[in-house]
């Protein structure tokens, strides 16, 4: 026979033709839209035009989802999702409503309904709350049988996970509400399991689209500072040396992408750009330290001890010449002769001299360039 939109076998076993969703509604037009969307995706649908004729389909076909309309004429939809469960409680109940308020959603999610739709809505989204119900269908399926002593609410489950995001404790919130119907124990943990490889999931996916915008503006912001620095020398490729001084000098060291925006925006070699780079020392192809410290190797600070400062200034930094400390705070490298050999053996800090400091001393300037210490004394 055919029983509202679908064949069942009189007498047979109903499952064996049975529907994986049903819709129950009393708008004609609802009912086929939403069937005719379901089968294009695969699943076998069937409809009800009322909440008596919609529990008759779901006694006899046990569907693994069931669509209900909150307004119907006889029965409301409240009744009817209360009543599925009672029938099978592995059935998921989505509510369908063009009344939707934030207190039916709440009453229905209470009785068991797993979704919300408000009409109308998209059959993107009928689809993606169907497969969802589905989906939980089948865990509840294959959770084991309900055990003799039902034990105490949940007091393990949130000990698990104290520190979950929150849309894994507004997911908890619902559950404890579906414990408080009557669902057992497996049933929790295993839709808890589900829930949290949901959070973890949508919080890893959150985190790597937040880098990545990240990544973009650090990008854009530095190379809109290589526009201004190309645009103060009025793009005179004559001045490509000064300018990538002046882009180093904003950006603190010269990155690939700034080297590259450099090249095509005065339309010079990206070749000829590393030949310079690479050619002068005070230009860094690697990043450095927020500070810069240089300590004079040239002959006259060599001969008063510059090479003892160099042991001194590394061992207080932790890095040899050459290196930038992980917390990208210092880069230490030597020079030759720094035009101020009356100091030597001499050392330079962001541009200002000392003479042969003492390891006290170099301590005090390193704490004093370190965040939240308190500036101390310079050499
Ligand atoms: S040799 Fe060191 S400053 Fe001249």
């Amino acid at each position: 026979m055919f029983i509202d939109g679908i064949a069942v076998a009189a007498g047979g076993p109903a499952q064996a033709q049975g529907a994986d969703v049903l819709v129950i509604d009393d708008e004609q037009f609802m009912c086929e839209g939403c069937r005719q969307t379901l089968e294009a995706e695969g699943y076998r649908a069937a409809v009800a035009p009322d909440g008596r004729r919609g529990l008759e389909i779901v006694q006899r076909v046990r569907p693994k989802v069931v669509l209900v309309d909150l307004k119907m004429p006889g029965m409301t939809g409240t009744e009817v999702i209360a009543r599925i469960s009672e029938i099978d409680p592995s059935i998921v109940s989505i509510v369908i409503t063009g009344y939707g308020s934030v207190e039916s959603a709440v009453d229905s999610m209470k009785l068991g309904a797993s979704d919300f739709l408000t009409k109308p809505f998209e059959p993107d989204r009928l689809i993606e709350s169907v497969r969802r119900g589905v989906e939980l269908n089948e865990t509840r399926r294959a959770a084991p049988p309900v055990p003799a002593e039902v034990p105490a609410p949940a007091a393990a489950p949130e000990a698990e996970a104290p520190d979950k995001p929150a849309v894994l404790l507004s997911g908890l919130e619902t559950l404890g509400q579906y414990y408080a119907l009557g669902l057992d124990r497996s049933d929790f943990l295993a839709e808890m399991k589900r829930l949290e490889a949901e959070a973890r999931y949508h919080a890893e996916t959150l985190g790597q689209i937040k880098r990545k915008e990240r990544r973009v503006l650090d990008l854009v912001h530095d190379l809109r500072l290589v526009d201004e620095v190309i645009a103060k020398h009025e793009y005179h490729k004559d001045a490509l040396l000064q300018i990538l001084l002046d882009v180093q000098e904003e950006l603190n060291w010269l990155p690939r992408h700034a080297l590259r925006w450099t090249a095509r925006r005065l339309n010079v070699p990206l070749a000829a750009i590393y030949t310079i780079a690479s050619f002068y020392e005070a230009l860094s192809l690697e990043p450095r330290g927020e500070h810069l410290v240089e300590v004079c190797l040239g002959t006259a600070c060599h001969v008063r001890g510059a090479p003892e400062l160099l042991t001194r200034v590394s061992s207080v930094l932790g890095i040899q010449a050459g290196q930038t400390d992980p917390q990208q705070l210092f880069t230490l490298r030597t020079v030759h002769c720094m035009g101020c050999c009356a100091l030597a053996p001499a050392m330079k800090v962001d541009g200002q001299y000392f003479s042969d400091p003492s390891v006290k001393q170099l301590q005090a300037m390193a704490d004093a360039y370190r965040p939240e210490r308190e500036p101390a004394c310079q050499g």
